[in-house]
């Protein structure tokens, strides 16, 4: 994003490349060439405004926004260049009743609306959203506060055409998190993203791809890259990866998120799937125990990782670098942890890394290494 498109430039900390698109792409070369000593094929986003999924605004202090640097400073935000028009259109009728409802104190551990978040996905070429508001009961008039918001909210639903989900979550707890248990939702219970033609149902606490509109170009790199027909996609989210490979004999998709893994398994009925097997349980120990022979399954040539952001542990590259895969297909939004980590696996080579711009006007930028069994 640059100064003359957007009046929070370089404040809000939403967007932290203040560059033309090209100039973007640039940076984040020279970035992949600083930590791989080669230069790194990257596709561009073919969006770069209005391409996001997910966008989390902090309800505090009467303002409704993002953080700007400090925990207790919010910065209020009426329209994000980084989300589609439709989540923008949402942003705005949900400002118009929001500030009539107390807000979470962070210092006092009290109160009420702590965040909204606002989700979109990509069917049938249109954009759907979901709304989320999180919620904590620590306030003295919780029942009448979530009676009144959720009219408020039946009201948008009614009238927005692309809302078609609207969930409320509780977090009571201390953390300052935007998930929480469901409570109850009104409209459909998920949003529906279209990947490499099959539909995905996405749910209010599960993960999806920041960026909508390259999620094809990125599963088709990695599924071009599949060469067996028995496959374990660790860390599977709702199985968008697993459920995309086709001809398949064995796949198992392991995934920590209770949630996730029951919208994998409907996802995998919906499609109509056969052959794919989900597991809720931590990867590591999933990998650990499948090394050291414990697991009903037999091995698998091929193993995809695609981790959250922190990466891979030490113990767990110990293990991958034993699991005799012929394959692996490491997926990671941190770059610089690939680079630092992947000579742990000496039992592999690296044999084909390619870049994607699935965060445009931000520093991030995903990765996929190919590597292969020495
Ligand atoms: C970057 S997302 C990738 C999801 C999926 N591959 C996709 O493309 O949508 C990482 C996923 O790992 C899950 N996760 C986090 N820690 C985990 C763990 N210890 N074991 C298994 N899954 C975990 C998260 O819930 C999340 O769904």
């Amino acid at each position: 994003m640059q100064k003359d498109t957007c009046d929070k430039f370089n404040i809000c900390g939403g967007c932290s490349l203040p560059l033309s698109y090209p100039e973007q792409i640039e940076f984040k070369k020279k970035l992949l060439y600083s930590l791989f000593g080669a230069d790194i094929p990257l596709e561009a986003s073919v969006k770069q405004p209005g391409y996001r999924h997910r966008m989390d605004f902090v309800y505090y202090d009467g303002k409704l926004g993002l953080r700007a640097g400090r925990w207790d400073k919010v910065l209020d935000i009426d329209h994000c260049l980084l989300m589609p028009e439709e989540a923008n259109e949402l942003l705005s009728r949900v400002r118009s009743f929001v500030f009539d409802f107390p807000y979470y104190d962070l210092k006092t551990h009290q109160g009420f609306l702590r965040y909204v978040v606002i989700k979109s996905t990509l069917h049938k070429s249109a954009i759907q959203t979901m709304l989320c508001m999180v919620v904590s009961a620590t306030c003295s008039n919780f029942n009448a506060l979530i009676n009144k918001l959720q009219e408020h909210c039946k009201k948008l639903l009614n009238e927005t055409h692309h809302l078609k989900s609207v969930h409320f979550l509780l977090n009571n707890t201390k953390s300052d998190v935007s998930f929480g248990d469901l409570l109850f939702h009104i409209g459909d219970r998920y949003i529906v993203q279209d990947i490499l033609g099959k539909q995905f149902f996405v749910g209010p606490n599960t993960f999806l791809q920041s960026n909508i509109f390259m999620i094809d170009k990125l599963y088709s790199f990695i599924l071009s890259n599949v060469n067996s027909s028995t496959v374990l996609d660790l860390f599977c989210g709702i199985g968008t990866i697993t459920l995309s490979i086709n001809k398949v004999r064995d796949v198992v998709g392991v995934e920590i998120n209770k949630e996730s893994i029951e919208l994998a398994n409907l996802n995998k009925a919906h499609n109509n799937i056969p052959n794919v097997e989900f597991v809720n349980q931590d990867a590591f120990t999933f990998l650990r125990d499948l090394v050291k022979g414990k697991l009903k399954f037999e091995k698998f040539e091929n193993i995809i990782v695609d981790p959250p952001r922190a990466g891979l542990s030490k113990r767990f590259l110990r293990y991958l670098n034993d699991c005799e895969a012929k394959r692996i297909i490491w997926v990671s939004c941190n770059p610089k942890n690939l680079a630092q980590s992947i000579g742990m696996l000496t039992n592999y080579k690296l044999s084909c890394i390619k870049a994607f711009d699935m965060f445009p006007n931000t520093k991030h930028v995903e990765v996929v290494a190919v590597l292969d069994r020495i």
